[in-house]
């Protein structure tokens, strides 16, 4: 006699929704998903400060990986930010399906020097930080909350990319040292959602293992990729950015059935393979 498959993988393909699909992460979020019916939208198809689009079919479970990820550029703009990520989230709930809301570790103040878990106080110091907290409560019952941190992957805007571009050009450069993280490859952070939609609704932590100041995270990345490009560490007040950010924000679930992710160093190893694979 056979028996139903409890292998998600071999599961009856559902109609996904992923917004945001040109973002670092929803490009990776349509590979992880390739066994599914995967919908893809981007601010072109659906600004999500508005209502979805009357062609839009229902879709079975969204990925939501839209939003204003401009953290500097909220200060000046609150009400831009606020409208893509409170009020974004609130329209994508609308569509009335399961929902993976994707937060950050900036819903936190920094002040604790010890790894974030989901039941610690939040507390934003940030309009950035503030929009996602709010577009957690946006999310709606029918939600998985995963927070992650310091995203990074072989395409879009991001430091790692960013450190590529400037360790070419330069002999040194200066980087803030004074903010800890878990810098998380996007791929690690798909593969996690994959399993975490097998789990009841709520809020979980999916970071990478380990963590390191954006300094050390260049001095990583230059000894990868074969950079010779010194780094000089600087303080955030000598950075001087619009928008303060946590001195300390490491992620760690506190639920045993989160799926931990690989090391950051293992994120930097294969999203630098991918860059290769890329490019070749
Ligand atoms: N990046 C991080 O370090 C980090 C850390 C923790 C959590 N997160 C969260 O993870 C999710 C994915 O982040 P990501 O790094 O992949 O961001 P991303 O690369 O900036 O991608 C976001 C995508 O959403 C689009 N978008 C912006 N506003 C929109 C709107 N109103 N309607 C529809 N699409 C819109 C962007 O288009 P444009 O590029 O044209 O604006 C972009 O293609 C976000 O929810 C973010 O808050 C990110």
């Amino acid at each position: 006699m056979e028996h139903a498959s409890t292998d998600p993988v071999a599961a009856r393909p559902r109609r996904v929704l992923i917004t945001g699909s040109a973002g670092q992460l929803g490009r990776v979020l349509a590979e992880a998903f390739a066994s599914d019916e995967v919908i893809g939208v981007d601010l072109g198809e659906w600004d999500v400060a508005g209502p979805a689009p009357s062609w839009l079919e229902s879709p079975e479970l969204v990925l939501h990986a839209a939003a204003w990820t401009d953290v500097d550029g909220a200060e000046a703009d609150p009400d831009g930010a606020e409208r893509a990520n409170v009020g974004g989230t609130r329209n994508v709930a609308a569509l009335g399906a399961p929902l993976v809301y994707y937060s950050s570790d900036y819903v936190f103040s920094g002040e604790k020097r010890e790894p974030y878990l989901e039941s610690d106080p939040t507390g934003p110091v940030s309009v950035y930080g503030r929009t996602k907290l709010d577009g957690e409560q946006a999310a709606g019952e029918r939600a998985w909350i995963i927070r992650s941190s310091w995203l990074f992957g072989a395409t879009g805007h991001n430091f790692l990319r960013t450190m590529l571009r400037l360790g070419a050009e330069r002999d040194e450069i200066s980087v803030v040292d004074d903010q800890r993280g878990c810098p998380t490859y996007v791929t690690h952070l798909a593969e996690a959602t994959r399993r975490i939609v097998e789990l009841p609704f709520g809020v979980y932590h999916a970071a990478a293992a380990g963590d390191c100041s954006w300094k050390e995270f260049s001095e990583a990345i230059f000894e990868q990729a074969g950079l010779d490009c010194r780094v000089r560490a600087i303080s955030s007040a000598e950075l001087d950015r619009p928008a303060p950010r946590p001195s300390y924000s490491i992620l760690r679930s506190e639920k045993p059935e989160t799926p931990r992710l690989p090391h950051w160093r293992e994120g930097l190893k294969e999203c630098l393979e991918e860059i290769a694979r890329l490019d070749s």
